[in-house]
């Protein structure tokens, strides 16, 4: 809580303020038994997951987890604080915010001091962008011209300016009526520690405008004018500028289901120019963790375009760990010769580019291709090696579907068999169980291993894969019901939503998740959550389900045979081996 207001406020502003009505303003809200369903406004959705009760206050999206109150909600979709968040809710139920609750006067100087630091950024940004209009900006015209940038880019990016000089924008902004020491703090200008003289920090620099989520501008990136040291100059953090908080361009990509991410705002803006609206850039400094937590909440998935040189690359590593830590998927795409994604564009167009996008490989292809770059695998004992490694490397992809093909497919290509691989990986794994075992709770389970209804975890995650491809594709439901029915789903919850789904289909009646949910108990619902969880794309459904059936059949056959040798049973153990000669082989 806020010491900025009080509690008693804090409640009447809520109890003017229902969930449901609030949340209705953002998202389009339909009533199912007690809830409201919507789109997730968290994440990227195409059915609803997302959902709000006014009996409990609260919102929970079953696909990201994201949930909270009301305060919370209005928070994260104004990108506000929380006396931010008050005020608005406070003027939406007509009430007054009384003065008296202002309890903490230092709260309310350091809002109003970001408002001013907020509207001194606004202001040096229309100062840079008015001097590149000037005559005398010739050359800083001609360097944009030079770089392809059209004037509608430079419009929606706010691309000015700052003069060779000393005091062009501390003037301006001198007579805007800021103060040095508001200057001072945002970093349009600098002191020199000796003479205690102040003068401007960007000169003669081509400047970019760093804008958060409401459009406000935070900070500045600003490009020398052709050649130079250093390259790029950025403002200092500040009260309203954390690097690691904010992405470049990320307020124009609003919608977008994937996000391109590149090393330089020319990267950014070129593509951007082009059409590929999704592209963003950290903000001259490398990714990190909190670069990651703000992009899980606008994507699923990451292409890293880094520049093609060793630097790049090395970048392109580290920030595929930090993203798929975060749970984002990530592929990746390398542009070979060229430089650049901004060269790339001019010297090859944008199509060849979104080709490129398309046919970005996944993080653990490019992280395998770098790996057998090292070795030689045409000797036995650097290919043990290589195998090793790429174990590692397998044992980190969660999806078992996926796993499965990246192996099969590196398997053909090295002629390591996949049983070498998949030996390797359960070591892996293994020594994970044992580094993790004085903490018990902690302690993973292996593939093997039971879960949920005696169903093995691959077993499990190929049923809920199953279950969401039928639901979603009834005409490949009904394809697939002669090798696979209904009740060869082992999990009863699994089993119970089959059936449910197949009725639908036969009915012609549209499947609904939030329906769904609702035929389920509290304490079922989680099993019907973790199918839905995951908005998959898979390019072919039949395909996709084919393999996944193939998969599973072959996990029942496994566990048959475990089942057997744990219980010494050797005849019927004979027996399956005769009827499946293939899996002694
Ligand atoms: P162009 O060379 O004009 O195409 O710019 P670019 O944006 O592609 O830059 P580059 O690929 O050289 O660098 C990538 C990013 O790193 C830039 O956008 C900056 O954010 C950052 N960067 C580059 N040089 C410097 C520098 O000298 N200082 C700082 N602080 N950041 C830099
Ligand atoms: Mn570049």
């Amino acid at each position: 809580m806020s010491p900025f207001f009080s509690d008693d406020f804090k409640e009447e502003v809520r109890a003017n303020n229902d969930i449901v009505s609030v949340v209705g303003r953002y998202v389009k809200l339909k009533k199912t038994g007690n809830r409201h369903w919507g789109l997730c406004p968290f994440h990227r959705e195409s059915t609803p997951s997302f959902t709000v009760s006014t009996d409990s206050g609260l919102y929970h999206c079953f696909g990201c987890s994201a949930s909270g109150d009301v305060y919370k909600f209005v928070m994260e979709m104004e990108h506000a604080d929380f006396p931010e968040a008050m005020k608005l809710m406070a003027d939406w139920a007509g009430l007054k915010v009384p003065e008296s609750m202002v309890e903490d006067r230092y709260q309310a100087q350091k809002l109003q001091k970001k408002q001013r630091y907020y509207a001194l950024n606004a202001d040096a940004a229309r100062y840079f962008y008015m001097m590149l209009h000037e005559k005398e900006s010739t050359e800083a015209q001609q360097y944009i011209t030079k770089r392809g940038l059209a004037p509608e880019t430079i419009k929606q990016f706010g691309i000015g300016y700052a003069p060779d000089g000393w005091d062009g924008a501390l003037n301006y902004l001198k007579e805007k009526g800021y103060t040095q020491e508001e200057m001072l703090a945002v970093g349009v200008i600098v002191k020199n520690a000796e003479t205690g003289r102040v003068y401007d920090r960007f000169r003669d620099r081509i400047m970019f405008p760093i804008f958060d989520m409401k459009k406000q501008v935070i900070g500045f990136g600003g490009r020398i004018v052709g050649k130079g040291e250093p390259k790029y100059m950025n403002s200092p953090e500040s009260d309203v500028f954390v690097k690691s908080r904010h992405l470049f361009a990320l307020n124009f990509t609003r919608g977008a289901m994937e996000l391109i991410i590149t090393e330089g705002y020319m990267d950014v803006i070129s593509l951007h120019q082009n059409g590929v609206k999704n592209a963003v850039a950290t903000l001259g400094t490398a990714m990190n963790e909190e670069h990651a937590k703000v992009m899980g909440k606008v994507c699923k998935e990451a292409i890293l375009c880094y520049d093609s040189d060793k630097a790049g690359q090395d970048a392109t590593m580290r920030a595929i760990d930090i993203l798929i830590h975060a749970g984002i998927g990530v592929r990746c795409l390398t542009l070979s010769q060229y430089k650049d994604p901004d060269e790339y564009m001019k010297l090859l167009g944008v199509e060849r580019f979104r080709q490129e996008v398309k046919q970005a490989k996944s993080w653990v292809e490019f992280k395998i291709d770098r790996l057998r770059t090292n070795y030689d695998l045409e000797d036995t004992h650097q290919k043990i090696q290589f195998a090793n490694e790429a174990a590692k490397i397998f044992a980190r992809v969660k999806n078992a579907i996926e796993q499965d093909a990246i192996i099969r497919k590196i398997a053909a290509e090295t002629g390591i068999s996949s049983q070498a691989f998949l030996t390797q990986i359960a070591k892996v794994n293994e020594s994970a169980i044992h580094k993790s075992a004085f903490m018990p709770q902690q302690r993973k389970k292996s593939s093997q291993q039971t879960e949920d209804h005696g169903l093995t975890k691959r077993q499990l995650q190929g049923e809920r894969l199953l279950i969401y491809i039928i639901a979603v594709d009834a005409s490949v439901a009904k394809r697939i019901a002669q090798t696979f029915s209904v009740k060869d789903f082992d999990h009863p919850i699994h089993h119970r939503l089959a059936t449910m789904i197949m009725q639908l289909h036969e009915t012609g009646k549209k499947v609904s998740i939030p329906s769904l949910f609702e035929a389920f108990d509290e304490n079922e619902q989680s099993a019907v959550a973790a199918v839905f969880n995951s908005e998959l794309q898979f390019d072919d459904h039949y395909k996709a389900a084919m393999d996944i059936i193939h998969h599973i059949q072959s996990e029942k056959r496994l566990r048959v045979i475990h089942q057997n040798i744990q219980e010494g049973n050797v005849a019927a153990l004979n027996d399956l081996l005769k009827k499946h000669k293939h899996l002694s082989q």
